[in-house]
């Protein structure tokens, strides 16, 4: 791998950004190609066939497009297809994701923890085996939340729609205290502030963006392509979409 080489960063759509975000912020002289297939979002709701032939598709390009490292920004596409993926790519580094279940169940003395993701994350074999490890520390209740996917996809990040639908999903689960909440899929990050009003203010909310950050350093440093200095690295965004919309919608998030 040459240094010079960009990072791949994958998402269903518009989610990944989140990551991003923090990708950027930890290795800003690095180059970045951010494709988000948002044609065919959400993934949540598809079968495990379609997610992994979806995402085997776009990391092809990806690879073709000549990256030293793909990051699976989204927790459904990584449940799905990131084994496959490393068996496919065995040179290239592929980081994933998964819901940061154990910073949350490790916080306090047996947490109630929330888990929000798209129902094809939850039903995963991979969320089973996570929740498995972390069943004794604390007590962990499954939220299945597939529409934020399409609030954050319109840009819909604050509005009227979205609390009463975050209030509606939280209700049952709200008749119990809570101590925190996960946010298992890249796209919920965006609607944080209006997650946080409808739990309350003393729920701890954790996402896993910063730690796929350090993993993906990490990953770099091992075989030295990490590009340093004191460059500023430039991002290519790269959309499945034919709404014209959809790259400002981009900039628009990233920039938040
Ligand atoms: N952003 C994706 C995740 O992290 C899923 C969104 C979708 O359903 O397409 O799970």
């Amino acid at each position: 791998m040459k240094k010079e080489q960009p990072i791949g960063v994958f998402d269903s759509g518009l989610g990944g950004i989140s990551v991003l975000r923090e990708l950027v912020s930890l290795l800003p002289a690095e180059d970045f190609i951010y494709f988000g297939d948002s044609a065919n979002a959400p993934y949540g709701e598809r079968t495990e066939r379609e997610i992994r032939a979806l995402t085997t598709a776009q990391v092809d390009r990806l690879a073709a497009a000549g990256v030293k490292a793909v990051v699976l920004a989204c927790n459904t596409a990584t449940s799905a297809a990131c084994a496959p993926l490393r068996r496919r790519y065995r040179q290239l580094p592929i980081i994933g994701m998964e819901p940061a279940l154990k910073p949350a169940i490790l916080s306090r003395e047996k947490p109630r923890v929330v888990v929000m993701a798209t129902h094809a994350t939850l039903r995963q074999k991979k969320f089973e085996r996570l929740m498995a490890r972390f069943k004794d520390a604390g007590e962990i209740v499954k939220l299945p939340c597939p529409e934020i996917v399409e609030f954050v996809e319109r840009g819909e990040i604050h509005s009227e729609a979205l609390s009463r639908y975050l209030k509606e999903r939280f209700s049952i689960v709200l008749q119990t205290p809570v101590d925190c909440v996960v946010l298992g899929c890249t796209h919920f990050p965006f609607v944080r502030e209006t997650i946080q009003q409808t739990v309350g203010p003393t729920v701890q909310i954790f996402d896993g963006a910063a730690g796929t950050a350090r993993e993906l350093k990490r990953r770099l440093e091992a075989i030295d392509a990490l590009r340093g200095g004191a460059r500023k690295g430039a991002i290519e965004w790269l959309s499945s979409s034919r709404d014209p919309g959809c790259i400002e919608r981009a900039k628009m998030l990233f920039a938040l």
